[in-house]
């Protein structure tokens, strides 16, 4: 099988680092041209896009902080204005804000919902407009395993990626008459900047509860983000798949 995207307009939120790098740099290997959204680090974006030009792939980067919604509108707007369309959207943008529950201030709870859920509804709805008048589309939700099994200290990040797992089956339903398909990924730990602070204990307690005894790479999240945005996964809508290892089993 082969993975052709060509023609198609991807944006991918928080695509300048970590797991959205690998998604837009793969994406843009499959043939899409790729807006490489990012909030605040205007370098690593140019990075990324430099990387999938030395490639010989098309990409531009765009600022916008997804959970403000004049900036999503904007940012939708001038995609639209320079390409005519979006083909793909992937809602990567993510942050966390770990602690316990009962030191957890509001603002911590705000800010990961913020980002991590309503720029989800914010970019969903904003990309639905011409992929409703195209009569077909690709939504691809980053979640996480701890959306599906909760973690100690990540409250904040679970309601709001399990919140990303109920929005997709909504929205998959609303938009399979359309020929629009969305899904979410669930990858499990990523060696991103994410988790690169994690302590030695922490992480050999994690890689005890992986069966492939490792963690996964932005690559391994890449891969299945490219296949579902394909023509190969037309048939799949509402899932939430798992990039974790084996960690979670369902
Ligand atoms: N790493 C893991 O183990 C893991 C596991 C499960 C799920 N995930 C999920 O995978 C996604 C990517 O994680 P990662 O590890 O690659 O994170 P990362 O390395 O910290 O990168 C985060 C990305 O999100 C962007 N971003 C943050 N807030 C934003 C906002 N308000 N508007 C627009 N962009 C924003 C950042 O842009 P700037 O560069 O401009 O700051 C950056 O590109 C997240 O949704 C995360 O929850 C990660």
């Amino acid at each position: 099988m082969q993975i052709s995207l060509k023609g198609k307009i991807a944006v991918v939120t928080g695509g300048s680092r970590g797991i959205g790098r690998a998604i837009a740099t793969t994406l843009a290997a499959a043939g899409a041209t790729v807006v490489v959204n990012y909030q605040r680090n205007a370098a690593a974006a140019e990075e990324t896009v430099a990387a999938i030009t030395a490639a010989d792939g098309a990409a531009i980067s765009m600022q916008a902080d997804v959970s403000a919604a004049e900036e999503v509108e904007r940012l939708f707007k001038t995609v639209i204005e320079r390409y005519g369309t979006v083909d793909i959207l992937v809602n990567n943008a993510g942050i966390t804000r770990d602690t316990l529950l009962l030191r957890m201030k509001e603002d911590d709870f705000d800010a990961v919902i913020d980002t991590n859920l309503r720029g989800v509804y914010l970019c969903t709805k904003a990309a639905l407009r011409p992929m409703t008048k195209a009569r077909s589309g690709r939504i691809i939700n980053i979640t996480s395993v701890v959306g599906l099994i909760g973690n100690a200290g990540q409250s904040n990040y679970a309601a709001a990626k399990a919140g990303i797992i109920g929005f997709t089956r909504a929205v998959a339903r609303e938009m399979a008459s359309r020929n629009i398909t969305v899904n979410a990924v669930a990858p499990g730990y990523i060696e991103t900047e994410l988790t690169a602070g994690l302590g030695d204990q922490v992480r050999t307690a994690i890689l005890e509860a992986i069966p492939l005894g490792r963690l996964g790479t932005p690559q391994d999240v890449a891969n299945l983000v490219c296949f579902l945005a394909s023509d190969a996964a037309a048939y799949i809508t509402g899932q939430t798949l798992t990039v974790d290892g084996g960690m979670v089993m369902s």
